[in-house]
């Protein structure tokens, strides 16, 4: 059964074909089927722009597809950056858009923050499933640490010992993160699904 990966990340890729091939799926990316698609993100939750990425190829391609779509979560900012992560009041660096989180916090005690991830499979009738990953913590009070991506260096989470993500090996997220969580979930459900087959 054919899978398209609805992603150009290189690091994203790799993960879903390692998690879709010992399933029986012939899995490729939007890139290698030529499928040149900008979706734009106009949900209002990650489940929703999760599953209107992997429905636009969907409906393109007629094969299964995998999307997912994540975010960090800032209780004290109102759940900013939320959605707009990856483009955070139009700042162009990750280290602009950490920044202007640390400055929102100026002076709140409450620094909890979250990252969410949710991934939407499409299966071969058309049905999607979704699957979310919820990693709690706190924004720390300054960058601290090189690992990692995004906003790692700002996040301390609940079970990282008080260091930012990005101060800890790789592999520590591997285990825990929101990603970890919701691709946990896409797993048990593909286990189900190929024992009732
Ligand atoms: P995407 O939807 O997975 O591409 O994530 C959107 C944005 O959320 C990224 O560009 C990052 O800014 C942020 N983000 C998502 N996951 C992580 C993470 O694990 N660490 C740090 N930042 C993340």
């Amino acid at each position: 059964m054919k899978l398209i990966i609805a992603s150009n990340n290189q690091g994203k890729i790799r993960e879903y074909k390692d998690i879709f091939e010992p399933f029986g799926f012939q899995v490729s990316s939007q890139g290698e089927e030529n499928i040149d698609l900008e979706v734009e993100e106009t949900g209002s939750t990650f489940e929703q722009n999760a599953e209107l990425k992997a429905r636009a190829i969907c409906d393109r391609a007629h094969c299964c597809v995998i999307a997912d779509d994540s975010g960090l979560e800032v209780e004290a900012l109102n759940g900013e950056p939320g959605l707009y992560s990856a483009r955070y009041k139009g700042l162009k660096t990750e280290h602009e858009r950490r920044m202007a989180v640390l400055k929102g916090l100026e002076g709140q005690k409450n620094r909890n923050a979250r990252f969410v991830t949710c991934i939407c499979f499409i299966d071969e009738s058309g049905d999607s499933h979704l699957f979310t990953g919820v990693w709690n913590g706190v924004i720390s009070a300054e960058e601290e640490g090189t690992n990692g991506f995004g906003y790692d260096p700002i996040f301390i989470s609940e079970d990282g010992d008080g260091k930012t993500t990005a101060s800890l090996p790789l592999s520590f997220k591997e285990t825990c993160s929101h990603r970890a969580k919701a691709v946990r979930g896409l797993i048990t459900y593909l286990r189900s699904r190929s024992m009732k087959q």
